[in-house]
């Protein structure tokens, strides 16, 4: 066995060698594994996400009708273009009493129609359907319309536009239940 000056052996200096090699590499697979396991800390959220966006004055929103309207995502990225044009349905109830309907169906999120003669929204995917104030009528949806939250600021209508409305805690299930006979 060679030694060398300092009486350590090759085989140990490639070994030592071997060792500190291994533990940058380690290191450097280590650090995608550690941001990841540490993102929900670490990470913020977009900009945007909680924003408030105008839909436009109330007066274009009659009262009694539904009608639809658009807003730019506020969490878009520049590259988005039209993608990035959320449509919502706006009904004015009465007397500044507002419903705000996420566009896609509670079911698998195809766009939902308002139909004003018959009084629905009506999914042109599956066949789901949903009274004026966005609860399920008939069809596959288990649930009512999503709803944005909103407030009337100055005569504009805002909607909480940054987070898209899901099931939550402050979803409610709007399924209509016929009484017992
Ligand atoms: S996506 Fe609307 S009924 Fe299925």
């Amino acid at each position: 066995m060679s030694m060398s000056s300092g009486g350590v052996s090759r085989r140990e200096i490639f070994l030592k060698i071997a060792l500190a090699f291994n533990g940058a590499v380690g290191v450097l697979l280590g650090v995608p594994v550690v941001r990841y396991l540490l993102s929900p800390v670490t990470r913020g959220r977009k900009p945007g996400y909680d924003s408030w966006i105008s839909l436009g004055s109330i007066n274009q929103f009659p009262s009694g009708e539904t009608r639809l309207a658009t807003y730019r995502n506020p969490v878009a990225n520049v590259t988005d273009g039209e993608t990035a044009n959320i449509p919502c349905w706006v009904r004015n109830i009465s007397n500044g009493k507002f419903q705000v309907f996420a566009i896609n169906c509670a079911h698998l999120g195809c766009p939902v129609r308002w139909f004003p003669k018959s009084g629905l929204f009506m999914c042109p995917c599956h066949g789901g359907a949903y009274y004026a104030d966005g609860s399920r009528a008939s069809g596959p949806p288990e649930r009512g319309l999503f709803e944005y939250r909103f407030k009337i600021v100055d005569g504009n209508l805002h909607i909480q536009a940054g987070e898209m409305p899901t099931p939550g805690p402050s979803a409610l299930i709007q399924i209509k239940r016929l009484p017992c006979a």
